[in-house]
């Protein structure tokens, strides 16, 4: 099946984004943008402190559901980021590492603790 065929009509891919404080967030983006940026741009709370580098692990998302593509496998520095968190797991992925498309469309994202704003955190997240 050619790729067109697995976009919305308008090109627009969704993807839902889930913080700890149980709000979700409906986020769509055209093709091509870092996740990382796509929940930057709608005002989520995520350190991304490198701005897409690879090279901070603050962007670190659990993917809680699929999206219409699966996913390519993290490799190479996005490996090494992900070997230095804690509490990351088989579910754990850079957002500055993919790339909206139809693998994020319908994709769901839980935002990790570790890289939440520490404002948004005091504010009462647990
Ligand atoms: S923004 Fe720094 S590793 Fe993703």
């Amino acid at each position: 099946m050619p790729h067109d065929e697995w976009m919305e009509p308008d090109g627009v891919f969704t993807t839902l984004a889930l913080l700890p404080n149980g709000e979700s967030h409906s986020l769509q983006a055209p093709a091509g943008w870092r996740l990382m940026e796509v929940l930057r741009d709608h005002g989520l709370p995520i350190r991304a402190e490198c701005g897409g580098a690879c090279a901070c692990a603050t962007c670190h998302v659990h993917v809680a559901g699929p999206g219409r593509l699966p996913l390519s496998a993290p490799e190479g520095d996005e490996l090494d980021r992900l070997a230095e968190i804690f509490d990351a797991d088989d579910s754990s992925r850079l957002a500055c590492q993919i790339l909206t498309g139809p693998q994020t469309d319908g994709l769901a994202v839980r935002l990790a603790m570790d890289s939440l704003w520490d404002d948004f955190v005091a504010g009462g997240v647990s």
